[in-house]
């Protein structure tokens, strides 16, 4: 199987959409309300995270958001995988792949992550690779990894 990460561009736009508004995605995102194609285009354009599609054999999949800070090299991620394409274990392929990638293209020294105390799968797939929980605030887990 090929497995590819590549920055997201405009015609991503109605998967990554249809990807944000799912309750599952909803119900695990900080901000958890559904947006309308305009926002959602709107934070393609203008909002300066890094944004990157996951693809299985040409297929997108998922997605992954890097909040940037050029000074420290230190970035926040979120990330989910298409209903379709859950419960194979690609979000652990996936995640490896942007880790690399955001340490080669863009020298990321830091990888931080504000995870739900109730997001059983994702605090698995943090603990597997490698972050290491910092403390714990208003219900959410705050991890790390060094780059
Ligand atoms: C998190 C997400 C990307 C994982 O997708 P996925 O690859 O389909 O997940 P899988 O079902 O393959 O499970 C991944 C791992 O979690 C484990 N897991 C599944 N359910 C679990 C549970 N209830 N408790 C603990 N671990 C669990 C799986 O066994 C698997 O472990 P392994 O890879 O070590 O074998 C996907 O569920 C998603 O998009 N969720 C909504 C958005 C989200 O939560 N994003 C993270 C926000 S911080």
């Amino acid at each position: 199987m090929e497995f590819k990460i590549r920055p997201m561009n405009s015609t991503d736009l109605p998967d990554t959409l249809s990807w944000r508004n799912d309750p599952e995605v909803r119900k695990t995102s900080i901000t958890n309300d559904i947006i309308s194609a305009k926002e959602h285009e709107a934070m393609f354009l203008y909002n300066n995270a890094i944004k990157l599609i996951f693809e299985v054999e040409n297929k997108s999949c998922g997605y992954i958001q890097i909040s940037v800070d050029p000074d420290t090299k230190k970035g926040e991620w979120a990330f989910h995988i298409s209903n379709k394409y859950k419960g194979k274990g690609l979000s652990t392929i996936m995640l490896s792949l942007a880790l690399y990638y955001l340490k080669e293209k863009y020298e990321y020294k830091e990888i931080e992550a504000n995870v739900k105390v109730d997001n059983k799968v994702s605090i698995h797939l943090h603990s597997k690779l490698g972050f290491k929980c910092q403390y714990e605030r208003d219900r959410l887990y705050y991890y790390t990894k060094k780059l």
